[in-house]
């Protein structure tokens, strides 16, 4: 399956594909600011340390189940162990997940649209500096306006999905990849050369161990996870597409080293420019709907076009590619009941959509702002399930699995192209890093998630 048409065409493809996946909002709202909070360098080295040995470790057991198995979540772990059917369920959660993910992500990427939009067409120029919060709220409280913008952005991300794996997903991502990296590196430019932008470098780079709080590690960690998008199978299924002669190592720290590097570059694009406007650091939603925006007007007319412009659109082609890989991984599990991809797909979306209108009313002033459980809208629930809790349930037992259930053969043969590639880092990834340090590192995760 992985080498008929049903798979990427090439290692590129398949690295930009994922990396599109890894590369998220998350990349751009949340680990500048996490950094920058918890102690710039001494944050960034440790997460560097997170990500290439924790994150990455789980990244690739993912991609080896994908790879070695062709299947989507379910099937695969049930193809790498049928004596024990149970396991798939741990496929279900992820697809659970992903589902999840998928409606919460339809919301603010809309969200991203509208601010595109009203970037370009001069709307956001006009409004004053002090009520971009207000600007916002109204906004996201609306009936009509987000709900608009998620349908279309779903119905994008739809057109991808039914432009098949290569022709879509492929073709797409090789060439939305590329166009990320121009805007983020035009945004830099902008930042570095304006006055007093070394008080925002200082800020994410200045190393401050006293930052470096206990609540610090575990932000960090959190992200290293959440970054790479695993904990949730989009990797298997990704890794079911990946050629059968592509060096899984290699793909995987590929996309490791492209989700860290876009990462730092958000980070050099956004907080020069805030430090240099008199604006207090943030991140979420705060930092991109409300601060920004008064950055990017601070830089007159048409400079809040061109750069609020450029900023959203980076946004949106962040998410859209998360958000393809999410439909992808649902879509792909859908269409082994339903036989038909098209159908799956279609279906899919729409439900995502009934849940992201659901999670959009749901938000702070919305039609249904007021429905809570337990203290929290069905947004918050949303938001904390998939961010907290089931992504390192699900990549605590994926990993589990993957070191001590699937046997060491299969992994080092999948590992090394049937024994055709060099494994000398083999024992090391498997024995320490797979089988104790990653799965200690997330049940310290979701122990202090709880
Ligand atoms: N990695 C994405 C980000 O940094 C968020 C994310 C988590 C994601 N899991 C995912 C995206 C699964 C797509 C698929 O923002």
């Amino acid at each position: 399956m992985a080498e008929s048409k049903n798979g990427f065409s090439s290692s590129f493809g398949a690295i930009m594909a994922a990396a599109g996946s890894a590369i998220g909002l998350g990349n751009i709202w949340r680990f500048p600011y996490i950094c920058g909070k918890y102690g710039g360098g001494a944050a960034l080295v440790l997460y560097l340390v997170f990500v290439f040995l924790i994150g990455m470790t789980l990244l690739l057991s993912e991609l080896v189940i994908g790879r070695r198995t062709g299947h989507t979540p379910m099937k695969a772990f049930e193809a790498l162990q049928p004596k024990r059917r149970a396991w798939r369920y741990v496929g279900l959660i992820g697809i659970i997940t992903c589902f999840l993910i998928l409606s919460i992500y339809l919301v603010i990427s809309g969200w991203t649209l509208n601010y595109f939009w009203e970037s370009v067409s001069g709307t956001l120029a006009s409004v004053a500096d002090g009520d971009f919060a207000a600007h916002f709220a109204a906004f996201a409280a609306s009936p009509v306006a987000p709900i608009v913008c998620l349908v279309v952005f779903a119905a994008l991300t739809l057109v991808v999905i039914l432009g098949g794996v290569q022709n879509g997903i492929e073709k797409v991502s090789k060439v939305l990849m590329p166009v990320l990296l121009v805007l983020v590196l035009l945004l830099c430019v902008r930042s570095l050369t304006l006055p007093g932008a070394s008080k925002g470098l200082a800020y994410l780079f200045h190393p401050d161990f006293s930052k470096l709080s206990w609540e610090g590690v575990l932000a960090i960690l959190g992200q290293a996870l959440f970054s790479l998008s695993v904990g949730m199978g989009v990797m298997i299924v990704y890794g079911s597409y990946i050629p059968k002669s592509d060096n899984l190592f290699k793909s995987a720290m590929w996309i490791t080293v492209c989700d860290t590097a876009i990462a730092l570059l958000a980070g050099v694009a956004i907080f020069p420019a805030v430090f240099a406007f008199g604006q207090s650091p943030d991140g979420g939603p705060g930092l991109v709907f409300n601060v920004l925006p008064v950055v990017f007007n601070s830089m007159g007319n048409v400079g809040s076009i061109v750069f609020g412009g450029a900023f959203f659109l980076l946004l949106a082609v962040a998410a859209l590619t998360s958000a393809i890989s999410l439909l992808e991984a649902v879509t792909a599990w859908g269409a082994e009941y339903l036989h038909k991809r098209n159908v799956s797909a279609a279906l899919i979306t729409v439900l995502s959509c009934v849940v992201a209108v659901l999670a959009a009313y749901a938000y702070e002033g919305g039609v249904l702002g007021g429905v809570k459980l337990g203290g929290m809208s069905l947004f918050d629930w949303l938001n904390k399930l998939t961010g907290d809790y089931l992504p390192p349930i699900c990549a605590l037992l994926t990993i589990l699995f993957f070191g001590w259930v699937v046997k060491k053969d299969v992994v080092r043969d999948e590992l090394s192209n049937g024994g055709t590639l060099p494994t000398r880092w083999f024992e090391f990834f498997y024995l320490v890093l797979a089988r104790w340090l990653a799965p200690i590192a997330l049940i310290v995760a979701l122990v202090a998630g709880i």
